[in-house]
């Protein structure tokens, strides 16, 4: 999509990769690349090259590789901007205005925010209060206190509202950001009492907070709503201190509170971030990925931890992390265990935490009881779904794994794992080309729901018109053919419905066979219509839902540059979309 992109193209156009990297590595011609040690991870012998032409680099060894911008976000940490940023500036490259609006709403917001952090701050920190005896008695040191920013929200109705106030701070901006709350009589303080956790986002801007309970007040943690500048599922807490830690070390410990995040650095294991309490995000997972793949997640050892834990991996999967477990054992977080034992003793949880998926295995296996060999069979079955999760080789490593755990043949496990698959994919011979293409289609399992939507097609031709009108673009190689069959078929013939023998006739056999084998799986069921217009709703909310993502990202980067006219022109494409998918029922 086209967003700022004269500004992305001048940056482009302008700055040479060779001159940017051979700044940070040393670079030594070598044909027609450049070379050098790489420095994205340990290597004595290069493997990291450069390409002039195509202004792009890429290691050989570590897999990293990306144009001029990709270099500088990685090499410094930044997000997209920020580099792109950095790189105008050098290169005297006009950076588009920030003086819109809603950017003045948005730097409006951090400075109130950071205005409250500071308040907070001084209350926890210039004299007695029942917060710093608190944060003192569970062992966080002033230098902590500081490098965090924690403070303290006094027990009272009015005082940082009152303080706002006397700053020039409007009511409303303060009932946004959920600093305060409307109250019959007015608004008060929405955290009173409560240890402070302002929460920054990598750019080190306060966008929220989390207050603490000091006694058994519910809830025991508060946090701040979502606002403008509060997206949870966007942030994680305290990457912005430990953002270079994380990169240095290509690990990341990912804990669930703000509590664990804080110790763990203060006892030196500093490549830490917290999840900021909510169930791992996607987007959560593709921030932590720019800064290492190396993920461990360390959560309690409860069974709501674990639970999350599971449901952390699968989030993971798709970001192609390593994920690994560490299970804290003797105590109940990674906070009261590294109080306790110390780092050393927490980097042996470290570095024996489990891969994945055999965290994954274990869970799974508590379930059944294995000294019976029918429970066994229950668990191997148990095991099918995970195993057909994961890719080629890592799959191959536990079937083996589990058959001489069991002493039973790989060849009966692959078995079942084949017998699941067939039920929704490829139909196609196993490693025939068609298969491959499949497996490497992105959206593999759709390919049963493309075709039932284009059987329906073949019979009542009018759909053809609504794929259109829903600007529908098949993504299967299968959905792609049969469509333009059968639009061809359409356009020559004018019919209202296609006999399917016509599009077997248009289809070699491996298709063909690929097609009925699918077809014959559909079950329709008595009421033909309302099948089809259960698949084709199903489908077309699919597809605008990620056009309406799409577009939410677009304007997100908009913003970003203050690029108003893109924003409102993506706005009213959203608008429409939004329209098109409410219609669509
Ligand atoms: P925990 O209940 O495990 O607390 O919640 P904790 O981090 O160990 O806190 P301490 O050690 O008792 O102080 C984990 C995280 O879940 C979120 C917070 O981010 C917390 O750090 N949480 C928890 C909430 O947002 N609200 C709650 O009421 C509880
Ligand atoms: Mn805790």
């Amino acid at each position: 999509m086209a967003i700022g992109n004269s500004f992305i193209d001048e940056i482009k156009s302008k700055v040479n990769i060779v001159d940017v990297i051979g700044r940070e590595v040393p670079l030594k011609q070598s044909g027609s690349n450049f070379k050098g040690l790489c420095p994205f991870h340990n290597e004595k012998t290069p493997s990291f090259m450069v390409n002039e032409q195509k202004q792009i680099f890429n290691c050989f060894g570590c897999g990293e590789k990306g144009d001029v911008i990709h270099f500088v976000q990685r090499f410094n940490n930044m997000e997209f901007m920020e580099a792109c940023e950095k790189l105008a500036e050098e290169y005297n490259i006009e950076i588009p205005k920030y003086g819109t609006r809603r950017k003045e709403d948005l730097s409006r917001y951090y400075e109130i925010n950071s205005v409250a952090a500071r308040f907070f701050f001084d209350n926890l920190t210039r004299c007695a209060n029942p917060g710093y005896t608190y944060i003192r008695k569970r062992g966080i040191s002033d230098e902590t206190i500081k490098h965090f920013g924690l403070g303290y929200s006094p027990n009272s109705w009015n005082s940082l509202y009152k303080y706002l106030q006397s700053k020039g701070v409007s009511d409303d901006d303060m009932l946004k950001l959920g600093l305060v709350t409307q109250g019959k009589k007015g608004v008060y303080d929405k955290f009173r009492g409560r240890l402070m956790f302002p929460i920054f986002n990598t750019r080190g801007k306060v966008i929220g907070f989390g207050g603490r309970a000091l006694g058994d007040e519910m809830p025991k943690y508060l946090n701040s709503p979502e606002s403008e500048v509060f997206l949870k599922k966007n942030n994680l807490y305290a990457l912005n201190f430990t953002k270079k830690n994380v990169s240095d070390e290509n690990q990341v410990i990912m804990v669930e509170g703000y509590m664990d995040a804080i110790s763990l650095y203060q006892n030196g294991i500093c490549n830490v971030v917290a999840s900021l309490g909510t169930a791992l995000t996607e987007n959560q997972c593709q921030l932590i990925t720019r800064y290492t793949k190396n993920v461990v997640l360390s959560y309690d050892s409860d069974s709501a931890g674990i639970k999350a834990a599971l449901r952390g991996i699968d989030v993971m999967r798709s970001s192609h992390a390593n994920v690994r477990i560490l299970q804290v054992t003797g105590g109940k977080d990674p906070d009261e265990f590294v109080k306790k034992y110390g780092k050393q003793e927490f980097l042996k949880l470290v570095n024996g935490a489990a891969p994945a998926t055999d965290f994954t295995l274990e869970m799974t296996k508590k379930k059944y009881n294995l000294s019976d060999n029918l429970e066994i069979i229950e668990y191997i079955r148990s095991c099918v779904p995970i195993l057909k999760k994961l890719g080629a080789v890592e799959q191959d490593l536990y079937v083996k794994k589990l058959a001489s755990e069991f002493d039973i043949s790989e060849h009966s496990i692959l078995t079942e794992i084949a017998s699941d698959e067939s039920r929704h994919s490829s139909p196609y011979p196993e490693n025939s080309r068609k298969a491959r293409e499949f497996k490497n289609d992105r959206y593999g399992n759709d390919e049963r729901l493309e075709v039932s939507l284009l059987y329906i097609l073949t019979r009542d031709t009018r759909y053809l018109d609504n794929f259109k009108e829903d600007d529908i673009e098949f993504r299967t190689v299968l959905g792609r053919e049969l469509y333009n069959i059968a639009s061809k078929l359409i356009s020559r013939n004018g019919m209202a419905e296609i006999n399917i023998d016509d599009i077997y006739k248009e289809l070699d056999t491996e298709d063909e066979k690929a097609l009925k084998d699918i077809l014959s799986n559909i079950r329709i069921g008595a009421d033909e219509s309302s099948y089809y217009r259960e698949c084709y709703v199903k489908y077309v909310q699919m597809h605008y839902g990620e056009k309406i993502i799409e577009l939410q990202n677009a304007i997100a980067v908009a913003e970003k540059l203050g690029n108003e006219e893109e924003i409102s022109r993506l706005a009213m494409q959203l608008q429409d979309i939004e329209e098109k998918r409410r219609k669509v029922r």
